[in-house]
């Protein structure tokens, strides 16, 4: 029975430890996916007095094995919910490892004024002190609250509200691991209260891309990430692309973006011979790569870290844009007027 007062969630499932049982309620390593959406709502009692709650499994799995198969519905039945007006909102428990890239591609493609939470947790729901059913039940009231409307894709754990366009996973194990460094927090969750620090707004270079014909991962063009590090091999680059079918290259480049000598001329040669997009990106955990930094024929990610940076160069490749207009998405933000 629904409660006419409460505004209506839509709340999707795709696994992770968040959904996850382990051994022992010690174990904080080495568990397993073993409960649905169902199960975590109904682990949360006090849901019922923030929303009305339908659900949707949509994946069951740890996030390393999501990709455009799921992330392509998922995609779609949110879409619908929030293009509907029984739906305030909408809410998805996920894995932490890739739920920055879940965030990112939401954040991207969904148009809508409505919230979208994404929640997981870092340990198990059998875990004595399981982090998993608060940060659901704050998701929850975030998507519910209409001070949440305008923002986008956000990533809200731990008490904290996160832009799912900026924010990426900084640490393996801890709890406070969703951080966005430089452009840091959009709000908090304190004491049953939605706070936010900045009226709403969407981050500088969260551009919408149109998915709505997108039905199938093999429509999406392959996007190949190379990381660099002393030595590395300079023909990967073309294993990638004339092996592998890369259509677009992201460099994981040191400090802020550097390649090997012998690499950035087999790069150069690369992008003459096969005329593909090379996005200069960074290996260190925060910071952006300067316009002036990357060779001319590269194009500079900006703020952006090189998982964020492929999804975007593959949603720049599915529009068909050409590598001069693909330029203009990346805030490389040296020449970007505003930035
Ligand atoms: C996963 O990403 O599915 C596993 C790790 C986690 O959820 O914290």
């Amino acid at each position: 029975m629904k409660n006419s007062s409460l505004p209506s969630i839509k709340t999707f499932g795709t696994g992770g430890t968040i959904a996850s049982k382990g051994a022992t309620s010690a174990t904080t390593a080495g568990y397993s996916v073993g409960l649905t959406v169902d199960d975590l709502i109904e682990a949360v009692p006090s849901l019922t007095n923030k929303a009305n709650l339908d659900f949707l499994q949509v994946s069951n799995v740890g996030s390393e094995s999501l990709n455009y198969t799921q992330l392509i519905p998922l995609y779609h039945n949110i879409s619908e919910a929030l293009a509907s007006d029984e739906y305030a909102g909408a809410v998805v428990t996920h894995g932490t490892d890739t739920m920055e890239e879940t965030a990112f591609f939401l954040d991207l493609t969904i148009n809508s004024e409505k919230p979208i939470c994404i929640a997981g947790a870092m340990r198990p729901a059998t875990a004595t002190s399981a982090d998993g059913p608060m940060n659901l039940y704050q998701a929850v009231s975030i998507s519910a609250s209409e001070k949440s409307l305008g923002r986008g894709t956000m990533i809200t754990m731990n008490d904290r509200i996160a832009s799912g366009f900026w924010t990426t996973k900084m640490n393996a194990n801890s709890f406070d691991t969703f951080i966005a460094d430089e452009q840091g927090y959009l709000g908090y969750f304190s004491n049953d209260d939605v706070g936010y620090y900045y009226p709403p707004v969407k981050p500088n270079g969260c551009q919408f891309f149109d998915a709505s014909n997108l039905t199938d991962a093999s429509e999406v063009p392959e996007v190949i990430i190379l990381y660099s590090y002393q030595g590395v091999n300079p023909k990967l680059i073309v294993k990638a692309i004339e092996d592998l079918g890369a259509k677009g290259i992201v460099l994981a480049g040191s400090g802020a973006d550097s390649w090997t000598t012998t690499g950035n001329i087999v790069n150069e040669e690369i992008f003459e011979e096969y005329n593909i997009p090379i996005i200069h990106s960074r290996r260190t955990v925060d910071g952006g790569v300067p316009r002036d930094d990357v060779p001319e024929w590269a194009i500079g990610s900006g703020y952006l870290n090189p998982q964020k940076s492929r999804i975007l160069l593959q949603l720049c490749l599915y529009s068909g844009y050409s590598i001069d207009h693909i330029s203009q998405f990346f805030p490389a933000f040296t020449v970007v007027e505003g930035w």
